[in-house]
């Protein structure tokens, strides 16, 4: 029986993936790196100093780059990021999450954020659901994501098993994290992209019918 549902936070809760694109190709033009969509998608759900690591490696500018100049364009990107999401309210929420987070609270199954982004908590604030979130994980301390290790961190809050997780995800690395972590995977976006997932489903508000099986079984 399933007992948590670990959501991560950029393009699953609402759709800041497409604002961490942005402020990676600004800082990618900058350096004078092309970096396009198809690109973008391997860094979704990829840390902030990893995703910064591919972006120099495919521009060949990695071995260049000091730890220090690492962190001034991290930082750099990170403040762009900030102020592109600002202004966030309550309206950007993906429709369907307040009915799926009441449809679980019903029914007694905690919600967590399995983001790997620092700026989740900040978001959740924005987005008006700090009520509904029992845990937020802080990736600070642990692996990043395709690592298991932040839904394993949510479960072990929780003192569960694996087996009593659930997982939701738009991106590979954070599929291939929930599938390591030995939890039930659900994917939200393009089929192709999530082909590893358990249950995939085009939106947020679309898997709605997979959290209703949930309940019906209890
Ligand atoms: C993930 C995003 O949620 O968080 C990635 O999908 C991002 O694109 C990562 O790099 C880290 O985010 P932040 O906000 O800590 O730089
Ligand atoms: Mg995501």
């Amino acid at each position: 029986m399933i007992k948590l549902a670990i959501f991560d936070m950029d393009g699953v809760l609402t759709e800041t993936s497409h604002y961490h694109y942005l402020a990676w190709k600004a800082l990618a033009d900058d350096l004078g790196i092309v970096i396009d969509e198809a690109f973008n998608e391997e860094l979704k759900g990829v840390s902030r100093k990893e995703s910064l690591i591919r972006i120099l490696e495919h521009g060949n500018q990695l071995n260049k780059c000091s730890e220090d100049e690492i962190g001034r364009l991290m930082t750099q990107k990170n403040d762009h990021y900030r102020q592109l999401i600002e202004a966030v309210t309550p309206n950007d929420l993906f429709e369907g999450v307040i009915e799926i987070f009441q449809l679980l609270k019903k029914n007694n199954i905690r919600i967590a954020v399995g983001s790997a982004s620092r700026n989740a908590p900040f978001l959740i604030e924005r987005l008006g659901i700090k009520s509904y979130i029992d845990y937020v994980v802080d990736p600070s301390q642990v692996r990043g994501k395709p690592e298991p290790d932040i839904f394993l961190d949510a479960a072990a809050f929780f003192n569960l098993s694996s087996e009593d997780c659930i997982g939701i995800e738009d991106a590979k690395a954070g599929v291939e994290a929930i599938n390591s972590a030995g939890m039930l995977s659900i994917g939200i976006g393009d089929a192709e992209v999530l082909k590893d997932a358990d249950y995939a489903y085009n939106s947020t508000k679309d898997s709605y019918s997979y959290f209703e099986t949930l309940t019906l079984v209890r």
